[in-house]
């Protein structure tokens, strides 16, 4: 059984619920976090925040992707959303994720991520993980080398909010290297 509700430190990671629209289309109705996303309507309502809620729900059952929203421990406020995309029919995934502009910088990503690759090897057996991002995108670049993701080439991504084709860094890390680290940093403690 895949579990549905995942906790960090300072974050609850959760499935989508339908009441989720309102503050998802709040957070996302914001160019300054839809422009690093490959495919997000903009501007970004309600009705937009329902048709991906019923995708992902539909898409959790058909086992095609796992897609959390991540709510702030001691306010439950849904601050974010962070989620992997299988590539059937392989077991590999694609990692994506967002946060809330008012609350970057804080290492929420980070804290999401190493969640996100923990669930990805030890309950998805996955093998391998991956995420692209635009080149600018430092921010992002930080977030998954500190989940333990490393450079691996180049990928094409079609980005429908650009409305053009970005040759995108890639970065992934393995089942072998991912079990590595979690033995030392076992080891370690
Ligand atoms: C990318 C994103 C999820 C990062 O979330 P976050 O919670 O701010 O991430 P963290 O706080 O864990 O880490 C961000 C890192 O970027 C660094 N950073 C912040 N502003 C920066 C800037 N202008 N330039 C470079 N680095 C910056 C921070 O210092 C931090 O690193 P540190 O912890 O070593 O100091 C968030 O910025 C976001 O949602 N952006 C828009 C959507 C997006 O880009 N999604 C990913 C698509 S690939």
């Amino acid at each position: 059984m895949i579990p549905e509700r995942l906790e960090t430190q300072r974050l609850v990671l959760r499935r989508h619920r339908r009441a989720d629209a309102p503050r998802l289309a709040q957070l996302l109705n914001n160019w300054e976090v839809v422009r690093w996303l490959a495919q997000v309507p903009f501007p970004y309502t309600e009705k937009d925040a329902l048709d991906w809620i019923s995708q992902t729900g539909r898409n959790w059952v058909e086992g095609r992707d796992y897609q959390f929203v991540a709510v702030l421990k001691e306010t439950n406020e849904v601050v974010g959303h962070i989620g992997i995309r299988m590539d059937v029919p392989r077991p590999t995934g694609e990692l994506g994720y967002w946060f809330g502009q008012p609350y970057w910088g804080l290492g929420y990503g980070a804290e999401a991520a190493r969640a996100m690759v923990a669930f990805g090897f030890l309950e998805l057996k996955l093998e391998r993980l991956w995420a692209t991002y635009l080149p600018e995108n430092v921010r992002s670049l930080t977030v998954l080398s500190k989940a333990g993701l490393m450079p691996d080439g180049f990928k094409s991504q079609e980005f429908s909010t650009l409305k053009r084709t970005v040759n995108c860094p890639m970065m992934a890390i393995d089942r072998a290297e991912y079990l590595q680290t979690a033995t030392m940093a076992e080891t370690r403690s």
